[in-house]
């Protein structure tokens, strides 16, 4: 143990990270910019291309980050797992998603532990920092890497620190974000804590990997719990004729006990939809139900009907229907400002709606193509070019993620009908805008005619 922390506290100790995505390629910058040789391992070959000619495909590290450590010689990326034989410490940040049964898929963990396994050797540090459920690093990984001979905490270390990386935040990053850490024994706490004290500001220590585990799990759950919670308020404002967006605005100004959520068409990302399944899926084992995490699950995964239903009202109030009507999608990524799409919401809104009959667009600046894979329309589709002609076009515009680069004064001023999912246009921005979760400023035109 003293040879490790002696080459981590002199740099001279070698790192990997395996798996080169959101999570994987910020730690490695990080390690890098730290003082340690780093080397990135992944199976995706033009990803291991991209850093090695000194480019970023990742939008919070900055391509520059990569030329000037890849000119410095600390940073490199290979596909060959081999590498690990001359590394000391490794850490895994690879997809842990679903199954659809809503069951943990370990398929990726477990293929990247195999390998490392393969390399074990005497002194060598690995931390899972892959979001799962409590228990995987004890139960799954200690008794796989124990199988070759060698024993954690004494021959080798082995830990769990969460990664808590939140894309386009422009605060807070790998390094300023605090760190939680469990380790296997109390050595294996000690090296992992000296490895990420080189490069991240605060360590935060646990008791064990199973709380490090756990502790992600409760962040994210709270997260999915909380945005139920205020979906649920929007569907009851809705019925109520209440404003949801001026209930939580007013709240969120109690300066205690508090803490603002906000409603939207679904849960979207590699995380907040995913992460508390693992746990309910665990807690199961023990014979306990995880009420919470379920009722969250089935308000939020109800969004994306909501709002097709909603722009059906919408559509209504012009006697059109969905069926046939021209629908352009504004923002497709499941937060503002990022490119990924992964579990996005939008994509189901926009399926529902197909279904449903209607003719469906994109513009999304920072999606530009949707592929036929990732998504449930199974058809390739391309961003359309914004312009006033355009969306005075379309039957309806709806947006669905609040980019900061969207025109919205052009866009309130050119489309007939907005259904507005976040709130990106505020209350007063017309008659022909709808939200989510607050009463309609117009009665329906066949109302108007009755009522004349
Ligand atoms: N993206 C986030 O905002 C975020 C935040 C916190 C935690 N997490 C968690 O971090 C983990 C990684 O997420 P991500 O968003 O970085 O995923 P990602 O899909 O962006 O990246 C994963 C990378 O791992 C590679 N990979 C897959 N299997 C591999 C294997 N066997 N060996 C080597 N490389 C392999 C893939 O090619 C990909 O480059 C997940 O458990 C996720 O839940 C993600």
């Amino acid at each position: 143990m003293n040879e490790l922390l002696r080459k981590i506290q002199s740099r001279d100790a070698r790192t990997g990270v395996v798996g080169l995505g959101y999570v994987g390629l910020p730690l490695a910058v990080e390690f890098a910019r730290a003082g340690f040789r780093t080397v990135g391992i992944d199976l995706d070959r033009r990803k291991v291309d991209e850093i090695n000619a000194g480019h970023s495909y990742i939008p919070d590290v900055p391509t520059a980050d990569v030329a000037t450590l890849r000119h410095a010689g600390r940073l490199e990326a290979t596909t060959d797992f081999s590498i690990i034989r001359e590394l000391d410490t490794v850490n895994i940040c690879v997809p842990t998603p679903l199954r659809k049964t809503k069951d943990p898929d370990m398929s990726y963990v477990l293929s990247a532990a195999e390998q490392i396994a393969k390399y074990l050797h005497p002194g060598l540090l690995i931390v899972l920092e892959s979001t799962t459920y409590p228990g995987t690093t004890a139960e799954l990984l200690q008794p796989m890497f124990e199988s070759t001979g060698l024993v954690a905490g004494r021959d080798f270390f082995l830990a769990f620190s969460p990664e808590r990386v939140d894309p386009s935040n422009e605060h807070y990053n790998t390094r300023n974000t605090p760190k939680v850490v469990g380790g296997t024994t109390p050595a294996c706490m000690e090296v992992a804590a000296a490895l990420y004290g080189a490069a991240v500001e605060t360590i935060v220590p646990v008791s064990s990997t199973r709380v490090a585990e756990m502790v992600k799990l409760l962040e994210n759950t709270f997260r999915a719990v909380n945005i139920g919670l205020v979906n649920e308020l929007a569907l009851m404002c809705d019925r109520m004729g209440i404003d949801v967006w001026e209930v939580v605005n007013a709240a969120r100004t109690k300066p205690f006990g508090f803490m603002p959520f906000y409603p939207g068409p679904g849960l979207g990302g590699h995380c907040i939809p995913i992460d508390p399944f693992y746990l309910s899926w665990k807690a199961k084992e023990a014979g306990f139900e995880a009420r919470f995490i379920e009722l969250a699950g089935h308000v939020n995964s109800g969004m994306p009907h909501y709002v097709a239903d909603k722009v059906g009202d919408a559509l209504n109030t012009q006697r059109k229907a969905v069926n046939g009507s021209s629908v352009l999608i504004l923002g497709i990524s499941y937060k503002k400002d990022i490119d990924d799409i992964r579990e996005s919401p939008a994509l189901d809104v926009m399926h529902v709606l197909q279904e449903r009959g209607a003719r469906v667009a994109y513009h999304d600046p920072h999606a530009p193509v949707l592929h036929a894979r990732d998504w449930p329309g199974k058809t390739d589709m391309a961003s359309v070019e914004l312009t006033r002609e355009r969306l005075a076009e379309y039957d309806c515009v709806v947006v669905l993620t609040n980019h900061r680069v969207f025109d919205y004064e052009m866009i309130v001023e050119s489309a007939r009908l907005i259904v507005d999912t976040r709130n990106a246009l505020g209350a007063d921005a017309g008659d022909h805008v709808f939200r989510l979760g607050a009463p309609p400023r117009v009665r329906s035109a066949a109302r108007q005619e009755q009522t004349a």
